[in-house]
């Protein structure tokens, strides 16, 4: 019969598009085609390489909450990174300046428009 071939050659080319998909945006690195020429972005990626990554790998979860999911303003960065809010330690203006921390939030707007 014709449809009982099909059906399962369908369902399987389906299920390997999807896993495909799947694995290659769980492994593809978000940063590793990030456009970095702005030196904005790219300075900020090196400020959160050094100040945010270690809870926030890659803007994904890590001992903090995914970064790079969903809409955050830089207001809204630029508040918790000054005050810690929850689990999350202050940072202080000697320990990130105020030019680091709007470059560390271009970044993470970068990173969610690239993912
Ligand atoms: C020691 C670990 C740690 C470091 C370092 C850290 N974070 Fe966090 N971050 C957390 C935790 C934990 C939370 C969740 C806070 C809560 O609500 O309890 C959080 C939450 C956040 C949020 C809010 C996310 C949301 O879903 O509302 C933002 C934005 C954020 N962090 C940005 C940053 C930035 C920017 C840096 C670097 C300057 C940074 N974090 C460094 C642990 C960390």
């Amino acid at each position: 019969m014709k449809t009982s071939s099909f059906l399962p050659l369908s369902a399987w080319v389906l299920s390997a598009w999807l896993l495909a998909g799947c694995a290659g945006r769980r492994s593809e690195p978000l940063r590793g085609s990030l456009d970095t020429s702005d030196p904005r972005i790219a300075h900020g990626q090196t400020v959160y390489m050094v100040e945010c990554e270690k809870c926030h790998p890659g803007g994904d979860a890590g001992l903090g909450p995914s970064l790079n999911n969903k809409p955050l303003p830089g207001f809204l960065v630029r508040f918790q990174a000054r005050h810690g809010l929850g689990a999350m330690p202050a940072f202080g203006k000697d320990e990130l300046p105020s030019a680091d921390l709007e470059d560390v939030a271009a970044y993470l707007k970068a990173l969610r428009g690239n993912g």
